[in-house]
């Protein structure tokens, strides 16, 4: 960015253009420069932060386990630069420390046997990839914003429906494969849903695609659609969330959590340098004002390892 600044300061009468410039390079495909050295040091400032002192709870170490699994899934598909193959070394044997530490928060039966299986066994490796304009971005959204605060709180699942839903996929018997009703309702449920009930669907069923019983439970073409179905309403959500005069505000760990999820399936509406710009402003104003929630901060940075680490891999 310093030097992109620069060059438009010494050719005074480019000056507009490098202005427009650098607008299109923040919304488009193109990194903006000092982005891409960037995103390495600020994983490891938030490993740092996550470090061993804090208690762990369920979806720190959930946190955790995704960005592992993401690293591991790349590596296996696009043999990595000599560069890379060291930084993701690096990082996994950091969160592989991280994963170890004694200290945890509360986690009950349920996340436990999440956190044993999740991303670890009976996964389902597929190549990463980043799908441009895929999603609908004209969809209105206007409506939806009008009664954004009374919909954000409706729709399944909620979190006890969804942790037991996420424990049936991550312990399917592998030797049947067949998911318990509760779950499959849930995840072929049109009924409308928002907020973390919507993310949760999409999450829920990412799971799902990368388990071994996968193909044998639908063909891989149904997942994309359905997934491409929530994205689509969470894009619309974002938008709704965008034009209310204190969503970013009022909804930002939902908005975070919305494009870590629909970044993870792949979707460069969520997954863009202009996000990763917001995401990182967002954590500058954090680390000036002490006002907020300490919950919501602590999940905002599970969030982020994996938003950033899925950048990483994908946007680099
Ligand atoms: C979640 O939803 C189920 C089914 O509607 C309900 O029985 C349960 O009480 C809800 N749990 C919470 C924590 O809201
Ligand atoms: C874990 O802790 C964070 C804050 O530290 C909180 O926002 C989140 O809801 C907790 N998650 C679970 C699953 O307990």
């Amino acid at each position: 960015m310093l030097l992109f600044a620069n060059i438009c300061l010494k050719i005074a009468t480019l000056a507009t253009i490098c202005g427009i410039l650098s607008q299109l390079q923040v919304a488009g495909a193109a990194a903006p420069a000092g982005s891409v050295q960037q995103l390495p040091q600020r994983i490891y400032n938030l490993l740092h932060q996550l470090s061993c002192g804090r208690k762990l709870n369920a979806s720190a170490k959930f946190a955790l386990l995704l960005a592992e699994f993401l690293i591991k899934q790349k590596m296996r598909y696009i043999t990595p630069t000599r560069y890379d193959r060291q930084l993701y070394y690096q990082l996994l044997h950091k969160m592989k420390q991280l994963g170890s530490c004694a200290s945890q928060g509360e986690i009950n039966q349920v996340q436990e046997l999440i956190l044993r299986n999740a991303f670890q066994r009976n996964v389902l490796l597929l190549p990463p990839n980043l799908k441009y304009g895929a999603l609908n971005a004209n969809a209105e959204y206007e409506q939806l914003a009008l009664s954004y605060d009374s919909l954000v709180s409706q729709g399944a699942p909620n979190r006890t429906q969804s942790d037991l839903c996420m424990r049936d996929i991550v312990n399917l018997d592998t030797s049947k494969c067949q998911l318990s009703l509760n779950c499959l309702e849930l995840l072929t449920s049109e009924a409308p849903a928002y907020g973390y009930q919507r993310t949760h669907q999409a999450l829920l069923l990412y799971m799902l695609q990368h388990h071994i019983c996968a193909p044998s439970l639908s063909p891989p073409q149904l997942y994309e659609e359905l997934a491409k179905g929530h994205c689509n309403e969470i894009l619309s959500e974002q938008n709704a969330i965008r034009s209310l005069a204190l969503g970013l505000g009022k909804y930002k760990d939902l908005y975070l959590e919305q494009a870590t999820i629909c970044g993870l399936w792949g979707y460069n509406e969520f997954l863009n340098w202009r996000n990763v710009m917001e995401i990182d402003s967002w954590r500058k104003e954090e680390e000036q004002q002490e006002g907020e929630e300490e919950e919501e901060r602590e999940h905002i940075k599970d969030l982020s390892l994996v938003f950033y680490i899925n950048a990483l891999l994908l946007l680099h």
